[in-house]
């Protein structure tokens, strides 16, 4: 028997009609994915629910972390969906690698654990989270510091790589990839990998779009997967300035959704596909998943309204990081190597 949620229903849309990307190797990775981290606001249930929704409504392609703490629970969603008739081969299932799992072994007690969580056999593509082993206890406030923190030494970031590198080679994980890295960073990564990343995750919203590293990601045949496409309204505390601004609210973009008659959100995706990058969108509503993907596929920008929004863009970056620097650092902006070079 069919169960209610994977039914074909006529409000779904055929993955088949979804942009695709093509990675690397050859393999095709769907153009957008359901994120899948709460924000602290949103219950593992929610969510794994929300997951069910998004693969009933089309989408093959969820963005999970263990540190979401959701894991064993969209687990269940993913393994309901198999027995529902999808295949694991239509799926692209993504997990990251958090960072106090950077040690000698840890790289491959985790993807095993996320492994078993999920219950899957392999995973389409493994991230390191973050390009630090430094992390902060779940749902801390922006002042929150780990006392061990260190900045980034690619000697034990290789470390951590070649780990990564040994998961490819065992059949564990299709691809491996990167994420809150800067240009200096894969550069030095590109020049001692092995096996070179797929993807890069990288925070992309229409204020926040990192022109360089972006362009950086297509010129190496490095997929950008953006990250808050939508500005991440509902981003945890410890995220937000005063400074930050509203991507929803833009009257560039509220003039464009005007014209198209759609919402902000659907404009910001769009935008995200038309670009390049790969949105990742973080919804529990049935109707903001539906009309996330359906958006992908309707009526486009014009090149004129591309070079709008190009035109917006304010370096708002909305995850700063607070909460992983060491104690000799200058502040956040020492994490995303302003400078050009990597801050120590
Ligand atoms: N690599 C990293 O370090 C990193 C960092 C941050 C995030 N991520 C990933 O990126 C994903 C997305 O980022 P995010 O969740 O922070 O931000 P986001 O996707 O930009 O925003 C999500 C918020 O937008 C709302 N929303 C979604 N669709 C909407 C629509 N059509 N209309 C109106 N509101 C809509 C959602 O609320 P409703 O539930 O009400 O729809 C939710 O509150 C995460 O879930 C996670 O998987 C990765």
């Amino acid at each position: 028997m069919q169960h209610q949620l994977f039914k074909i229903t006529d409000e779904g849309i055929s993955p088949h009609l979804v942009p695709h990307r093509t990675l690397y190797t050859g393999a095709k990775m769907p153009g957008i994915g359901l994120g899948t981290f709460g924000s602290d606001h949103y219950g593992a249930d929610d969510i794994a629910n929300a997951v069910k929704e998004a693969i009933s409504l089309g989408y093959r392609h969820i963005d999970c972390a263990s540190v979401y703490g959701n894991e064993h629970l969209i687990g269940v969603s993913l393994h309901e969906a198999m027995e529902h008739g999808i295949k694991r081969e239509e799926l692209f299932i993504t997990s990251k690698l958090w960072n106090d799992m950077h040690g000698d072994g840890d790289v491959l007690v985790s993807c095993a654990r996320t492994l078993k969580d999920l219950r899957l056999e392999y995973l389409d593509l493994y991230l390191v989270h973050w390009p630090f082993p430094n992390h902060h206890p779940p749902m801390s406030g922006v002042d929150s510091r780990d006392p061990n923190a260190v900045p980034y030494i690619h000697e034990n970031y290789m470390k951590v790589w070649r780990q990564m590198e040994r998961l490819v080679q065992a059949g564990l994980v299709r691809h491996i990839g990167t994420s809150n890295m800067t240009v200096p960073k894969l550069r030095l990564l590109l020049g001692d990998a092995a096996i070179r990343p797929a993807v890069n995750q990288m925070e992309l919203h229409p204020h926040f779009q990192q022109p360089e590293l972006f362009r950086y990601c297509l010129d190496h045949d490095i997929v950008p997967v953006g990250y808050c496409p939508l500005g991440s309204p509902r981003r945890p505390e410890r995220d937000r300035t005063p400074e930050d601004t509203a991507d929803m609210e833009d009257p560039v973009i509220l003039g464009i959704a005007e014209r198209l008659n759609i919402h902000p959100a659907a404009v910001c995706i769009k935008w995200a596909v038309q670009r390049g990058q790969v949105p990742i969108p973080f919804s529990t509503s049935r109707n903001h998943i539906l009309s996330n993907i359906l958006c992908t596929v309707t009526e486009p920008l014009t090149d004129e309204e591309m070079r709008a929004i190009e035109k917006i863009d304010r370096n708002c970056r909305l995850i700063k990081g607070q909460v992983f620097l060491w104690r000799t650092a200058k502040d956040w902006t020492d994490l995303w190597d302003i400078n050009g070079f990597i801050e120590g």
